[in-house]
């Protein structure tokens, strides 16, 4: 489906540097940029991201059902409105997570994670994906470093972060026009300075 703005998303393993990744683009771009984030982004979503990161009983297919929940608001309320009036839009996880971590991860079809993505978002498709890859060995080794960013995903076994990061690199293959993986072993500069010539050839491809 058309829109005029830009539809910017981020993912990645835990601890591949998003944060720092997205600070750092939105200050390039400018004041305008519309920043978000997956799950959430609206006050109901947000309710169903503190329901998704704090049960410890949960199964995966409620995993997803709450994330296409929150998802479905989230694109109604805000991205949608938001790239309609011509914004840049920066989301930080969005579909492509939920092919990482509820299919390869958490083992549900991939044909429906694609229906319900599908569903959620009335067929809305990010327009560039960056996605920052990295072993889990090291994402998770950084953000051992910072204990009180960690939730209930960050600390399931290494075999989990593995398939996640399988996903990704599944999902940069099978898109490679949409999407780009960088590697982010590399200094947060050097992360930057890739990233940043990508969106730019996506700029004048358009
Ligand atoms: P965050 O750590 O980037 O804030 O994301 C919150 C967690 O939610 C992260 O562990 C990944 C997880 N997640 C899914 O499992 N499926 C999804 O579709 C999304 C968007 C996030």
């Amino acid at each position: 489906m058309a829109h005029r703005g830009i539809f910017i998303t981020f993912e990645g393993v835990e601890g591949a540097g998003k944060t720092t990744q997205i600070q750092r683009l939105a200050a390039v771009l400018g004041p305008d940029v519309v920043f978000t984030r997956e799950p959430g982004g609206t006050p109901v979503s947000e309710r169903i991201r503190d329901i998704f990161l704090t049960s410890d009983r949960i199964t995966t297919m409620t995993e997803l059902l709450l994330i296409a929940a929150a998802r479905a608001q989230h694109v109604d309320e805000r991205i949608r409105p938001a790239l309609a009036a011509n914004q840049i839009v920066i989301c930080d996880r969005f579909t492509d997570a939920t092919v990482a971590y509820q299919g390869y991860r958490g083992g549900i079809d991939l044909e429906i994670i694609h229906q319900l993505n599908d569903v959620a978002t009335g067929g809305l498709i990010p327009d560039i994906t960056f996605i920052l890859d990295l072993p889990p060995e090291i994402g998770l080794q950084r953000q051992q470093q910072d204990e009180t960013h960690r939730d209930r995903l960050d600390k399931e076994p290494l075999e989990f972060h593995r398939r996640v990061r399988e996903g990704y690199l599944a999902v940069a293959k099978a898109e490679p026009h949409r999407v780009k993986l960088i590697d982010a072993t590399q200094s947060p500069d050097a992360v930057h300075a890739e990233l940043f010539a990508k969106y730019q050839a996506y700029l004048s491809s358009k």
